[in-house]
C-alpha cells in the first residue's frame, strides 16, 4: 500500500466520525457485494471466522428480549434476533449501510426499526434495552470507546447484557496482509495510535482504533459492566474464506477476533 496514504496518527473524534461515515457510505455497496452472502440476510455471524450465534449462543434465549444492534450495517443480526422472537432496533451511522438493511428487509419480509445515529449519542431513553450487541460495528471506530461503553450502560436496564465482537488486538502488531508476508511483527502491541488512511486531498478517509485487552476490560468495568467471557474464535478446519487480514494461514497461528460478553450488575 502507498506509504504516503496510510499512517498511524492521532485524530479528533469529529475527524474520525466524519471519515468513517463517508467511508461506510462509499463502501456500503462493495462491502455487501463482497461479504453479504457470507453474512446472510437474517443471520448473526460474529466474525470472519464464521462463528454464528445459532451455534455459539452468546446472547442466550432472546425471545421477548428488547435488543439494540449497534453498527448494524445491513442489520442481518437484528433480523436473526427478530425471527427468534426479540423486539429489536438496528442502528448505524451510515445511510449507505442502512440502505442495504432496507433492501434485505424487503427480500426477507423481516422488518426491524432502523435508526441512523452515532453510537456515542444513542437516541433512546435510559434503561430501555435488555441487550445491546454488535459484530464489528461502531466499537473499533470511535475515538472514545470508554464513552461508548458508558452510553451502552445508560440505555441498558440493570443486569442488561452487552456483547461485542472486535478485531483482536494481536492484529495491530502485524502487517495488514493475510499471506505469510504479513506474519512480521512491525508495531508495538502497546502503541494505541489509530490506523488511518488518507485520500488525495490529505483528509482522513478511514480510521480504526486499537485497544489492548486490558484497555477493554478497564473501560467496561469503569462503565459498570461485569465481564463474563472473552471469546477468541479459533479458525475452523476447512474454512478457506479470506477477509482482509483474516485468513486460514493467520488464523491457525493467532486469533483475529475478540468477542466480549458483559452485563451490568443488577441493581
Ligand atoms: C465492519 S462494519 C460491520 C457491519 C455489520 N455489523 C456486519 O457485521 O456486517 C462496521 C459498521 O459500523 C458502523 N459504524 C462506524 N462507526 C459508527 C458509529 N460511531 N456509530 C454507529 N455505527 C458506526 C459503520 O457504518 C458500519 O456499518
Amino acid at each position: 500500500m502507498d506509504q504516503l496514504r496510510v499512517a498511524h496518527s492521532d485524530l479528533s473524534d469529529a475527524a474520525a466520525r466524519t471519515a468513517n461515515r463517508r467511508w461506510w457510505d462509499a463502501d456500503a455497496d462493495d462491502y455487501q457485494a463482497t461479504h453479504g452472502e457470507f453474512l446472510g440476510d437474517a443471520e448473526l455471524v460474529w466474525c470472519p471466522e464464521g462463528l454464528r450465534e445459532a451455534d455459539a449462543n452468546l446472547l442466550g434465549d432472546v425471545a421477548g428480549v428488547r435488543a439494540l444492534e449497534l453498527g448494524c450495517g445491513a442489520a442481518s443480526g437484528a433480523r436473526w434476533l427478530a425471527r427468534a422472537g426479540a423486539e429489536v432496533v438496528a442502528l448505524d451511522l451510515s445511510a449507505g449501510m442502512l440502505r442495504h438493511a432496507r433492501a434485505a428487509a424487503d427480500r426477507t419480509g423481516v422488518t426491524v426499526p432502523l435508526v441512523q445515529a452515532d453510537a456515542l449519542a444513542l437516541p433512546f431513553p435510559d434503561g430501555c434495552f435488555d441487550l445491546v450487541f454488535t459484530a464489528f460495528g461502531a466499537v473499533p471506530f470511535v475515538t472514545d470507546s470508554a464513552a461508548l461503553h458508558r452510553e451502552v450502560a445508560r440505555v441498558l436496564r440493570p443486569g442488561g447484557r452487552w456483547v461485542f465482537a472486535v478485531t483482536h488486538p494481536m492484529r495491530w502488531i502485524f502487517l495488514d496482509d493475510p499471506t505469510e508476508h504479513g506474519l512480521v511483527a512491525v508495531r508495538s502491541y502497546f502503541d494505541r495510535t489509530p490506523y488511518a488512511e488518507y485520500d488525495e486531498a490529505g483528509e482522513p478517509s478511514y480510521v480504526e482504533q486499537h485497544r489492548t485487552v486490558g484497555d477493554r476490560v478497564r473501560e467496561l468495568v469503569a462503565a459498570g459492566f461485569v465481564l463474563t467471557d472473552l471469546i477468541e474464535p479459533e479458525w475452523p478446519a476447512g474454512h478457506e474464506r479470506i477477509w482482509g487480514q483474516w485468513s486460514p494461514l493467520r488464523g491457525r497461528i493467532f486469533p483475529g477476533t475478540a468477542i466480549y460478553c458483559a452485563h451490568l450488575t443488577p441493581s
